[in-house]
């Protein structure tokens, strides 16, 4: 990696990235390292452009990293965030002092567009921004592989994802799943190759029971994860495919069968994990009728209740109209593949 680890910091320098989330069509579940983030299977998503993360960054007199935050745009102020929140950060931050080889530390300012811990992956926009933030107020200019294997310190493999555009494949063909590295990110096509719409319906924005860090720990304990490694390099081909040749009955089907291993995976483990709760089960309903009616429109879930509707520009309208029809969505939100990350001088704070 070629960061400069001898760069020392310019004093005072501040930085803003607004960095997306990123929704998994094969989905990341299970690690060799979870400090590290070294998974057991490839995964590959579509980097969103709303559901997105803004973060300031500020190198400062601080004998400790000071972090503020608003959980969504909702919230008036910026406001101490959840001790949690605060021990992974400051973590992360810790990590990326020691990865880089400098003791600046961080006034940082951070909001959301979506509920965070709702199933929206916040903590993949979440890292990635405070991982390009911070470097570039320390006056650095990582690549993307860098900054990827920078954005997952501290754990949140889909982080890595989120540093870039379109359609990301973690970690590249060619990654040997036997290795003790983490990989590095591989962009399978940019945004301009496919259109395709995310409407998350939303059925619960509070925090969700177990973490994906939690999940990934058990999966292992699930009788049907050794089967389930077996079959993903095959679905990972499926679903590059459709991807390349836009065929989207092809794409569709598969997500929303990966989708639903996922699940089984996690209600499978010991303990089991249910994420879903009976709105989440009346989406994907809503979902198949809305194909039956010649809407293509497919479902996909992270570790989470709430569904990410997949869809071309052309059936947005009519999923947005059939979901708002389903008790227990409580509303939508409006998404797409977008072109990753930027840097604004529209500071927070
Ligand atoms: C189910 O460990 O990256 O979303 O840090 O909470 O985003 P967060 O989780 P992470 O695991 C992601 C699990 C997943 C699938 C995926 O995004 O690939």
């Amino acid at each position: 990696m070629s960061i400069p680890s001898s760069s020392s910091p310019s004093g005072g320098s501040v930085a803003t990235v607004v960095s997306p989330s990123n929704i998994a069509f094969v989905k990341y579940w299970g690690a060799r390292d979870l400090e590290r983030a070294v998974p057991e299977n490839a995964s590959l998503s579509m980097t969103l452009r709303a559901c997105v993360t803004r973060t300031t960054a500020r190198v400062a007199d601080l004998e400790q990293d000071e972090i503020l935050w608003r959980g969504s745009t909702d919230e008036a102020e910026l406001r101490p965030p959840p001790p949690a929140f605060v021990e992974r950060a400051r973590r992360h931050l810790d990590l990326l002092r020691a990865r880089l080889g400098v003791d600046a530390r961080f006034r940082i300012a951070t909001e959301n567009s979506f509920p965070a811990a709702a199933g929206i992956a916040s903590s993949a926009s979440g890292f990635s921004a405070l991982a390009l933030a911070t470097t570039a107020a320390l006056g650095l200019q990582p690549s993307i592989e860098e900054a990827s294997e920078l954005a997952r310190l501290g754990g949140s493999g889909s982080a890595t994802r989120s540093v870039a555009g379109g359609y990301i494949q973690w970690p590249q063909t060619g990654w040997d799943a036997a290795s003790e590295s983490g990989g590095a990110i591989e962009q399978v096509a940019p945004a301009s190759h496919w259109d395709l719409r995310d409407v998350i319906a939303i059925v619960s924005s509070g925090a969700k029971g177990v973490s994906s860090l939690d999940g990934h720990r058990r999966a292992r304990s699930s009788p049907f994860f050794a089967r389930r490694l077996e079959t993903l390099p095959e679905r990972l081909a499926i679903v590059r495919r459709a991807l390349a040749e836009q065929d989207f009955a092809t794409l569709g089907r598969e997500i929303e069968a990966e989708a639903i291993d996922l699940h089984m995976m996690a209600m499978t483990s010991r303990p089991p994990i249910y994420y879903w709760t009976a709105a989440t089960l009346d989406v994907l309903a809503a979902v198949r009728e809305l194909r039956a009616d010649g809407v293509p429109a497919w479902s996909t879930m992270d570790a989470g209740a709430n569904v990410h509707v997949i869809c071309r520009p052309a059936g947005q309208e009519d999923v947005v109209a059939r979901l708002g029809d389903v008790p227990g969505v409580d509303r939508c939100i409006l998404d797409g593949v977008g072109d990753g990350p930027r840097r604004t001088a529209e500071h927070l704070a």
